[in-house]
């Protein structure tokens, strides 16, 4: 390990599960009884604009009554005192890596504090609830929508997130369960240019063969103890 060493953390819903918020897949991975996948894709939008609207008011809501955990401010400490280059690449649309104090973060998903215009592609900051046909603040169009990526439409800063990811020299995947592209194959494109590669997950996932280390346990616990071995090294 020395200073210029790059890293690229991939984080999922496993890192924000201690915090409160229940993962897709696992139980309680439910909405309502809906799957995820029926009300994230552009085509539930279309359909039943008030149930899809309604889930995400109902989690963006819900950030309110939760707050980072361990895991999340292991991961702001390393981004703040790094020497080498660092990527924090998202899956959540929830906001406590920020609230942890992260910065060198990219949200891959979007964002529920966000609100996109489908008519102008304006993104603002939202906090409250978000009904269908609400005006953009921007074009004034009635086509604000929840900003975040549905199942079929691509995800936020591709060419940002291949980019570290070809110059990383550590990659490491944290609290997801490897069920959804692109970002499950991050960890081969990382292994092809030549990065170590290191999973932490509460158990084994669909890729965790894929990587040279896989370490089972919640986030709250494996993350701080990483993030310390990481800075002890660069001391
Ligand atoms: N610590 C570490 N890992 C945990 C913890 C914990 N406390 N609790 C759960 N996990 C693990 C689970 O074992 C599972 O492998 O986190 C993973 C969560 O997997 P998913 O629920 O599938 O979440 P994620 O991988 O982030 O989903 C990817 O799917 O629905 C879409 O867009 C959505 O971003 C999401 C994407």
């Amino acid at each position: 390990m020395t200073r210029a060493t790059n890293i690229v953390i991939l984080t999922g819903a496993g890192i924000s599960a201690e915090s409160g918020i229940a993962t897709f897949r696992g139980p309680g991975g439910l909405w309502e009884g809906h799957r995820v996948e029926d009300v994230c894709t552009p085509e539930a939008l279309a359909r039943d604009p008030v149930l899809v609207h309604r889930f995400y008011d109902l989690r963006r809501a819900a950030l309110a009554t939760v707050v980072p955990n361990p895991a999340h401010d292991a991961l702001a400490r390393l981004d703040a005192a790094w020497p080498g280059e660092l990527l924090i690449v998202t899956q959540n649309v929830d906001d406590l890596h920020e609230r942890a104090g992260a910065k060198r973060l990219l949200h891959m998903h979007g964002e529920l504090r966000s609100a996109l215009c489908a008519s102008c592609g304006d993104q603002s900051r939202w906090e409250g609830s978000l009904a269908p046909r609400t005006s953009c603040p921007v074009c004034g169009a009635a086509a604000l929508r929840p900003d975040i990526v549905f199942f079929g439409e691509m995800p936020y800063r591709m060419e940002v997130i291949e980019a570290a990811i070809a110059r990383a020299h550590i990659f490491v995947s944290i609290g997801t369960s490897g069920a959804v592209y692109p970002a499950a194959g991050f960890v081969q494109t990382a292994r092809w240019h030549g990065a170590e590669t290191l999973e932490l997950n509460l158990e084994p996932s669909a890729g965790s063969h894929l990587f040279d280390e896989s370490r089972t346990g919640p986030a709250s616990v494996l993350v701080p103890a990483w993030v310390d071995a990481m800075l002890a090294a660069v001391a």
